[in-house]
């Protein structure tokens, strides 16, 4: 299928900022963990879109991870640009241990990010890395304490068809299930 990102699934994630004195969003799927110790993750955008105006002038952003029920949300702040609509009513947002990344209360996880980075690498998209200087997790999507994906019901996104998708069904636990195969 010739040069094509296909990674199956991406996130559905949505990446806040405050531009102009307002909380923005878009939804991104260019979106991955890149370091843990200090925890670091990466997004990959457009750098014309308008919530890169916020991250660039703050330095800082929120990645949202919202759930099923925030489907048409979702895909409603990825289809209009802040530099023409208005998405700063869309959620209601809260603040947390980093100025100016607009956290979403209605998602199940937030990350309050610094960027760290900056790398623009000749293509369409820049990446920007931002330690995360605090995670949020609703307590009603917590199990003993631990983020539970089955309570966060997350949003899948495939690439190609261009849907949504949720979550199937445990398969397995990790460093775990291995011990079961004989090479
Ligand atoms: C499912 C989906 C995934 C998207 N993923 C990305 C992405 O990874 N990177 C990107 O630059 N834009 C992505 N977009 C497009 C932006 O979200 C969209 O252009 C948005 O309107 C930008 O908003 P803004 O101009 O207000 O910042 C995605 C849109 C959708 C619907």
């Amino acid at each position: 299928m010739g040069s094509v990102p296909f990674v199956f699934p991406m996130p559905a994630a949505i990446v806040g900022a405050d531009v102009e004195g307002a909380p923005t969003f878009m939804t991104i799927a260019y979106c991955g963990v890149v370091n843990n110790g200090p925890a670091m993750v990466a997004i990959g955008s457009n750098p014309g879109h308008y919530t890169m105006r916020g991250i660039e002038e703050h330095g800082s952003f929120s990645i949202n991870i919202p759930s099923e029920n925030l489907v048409a949300r979702t895909d409603y702040v990825g289809m209009h640009s802040g530099a023409t609509t208005d998405k700063s009513g869309v959620f209601d947002v809260f603040y947390g241990e980093c100025d100016h990344a607009p956290l979403i209360r209605e998602c199940p996880v937030n990350l309050a990010c610094r960027v760290a980075k900056r790398l623009d690498i000749g293509g369409k998209d820049a990446i920007v890395i931002g330690e995360v200087v605090q995670c949020y997790v609703s307590g009603d999507a917590l199990t003993d304490g631990a983020p539970d994906i089955e309570k966060m019901r997350p949003i899948l996104y495939a690439t190609g068809s261009r849907t949504y998708w949720g979550i199937g069904e445990k398969v397995g636990d990790a460093w775990n299930i291995g011990a079961t195969y004989e090479p």
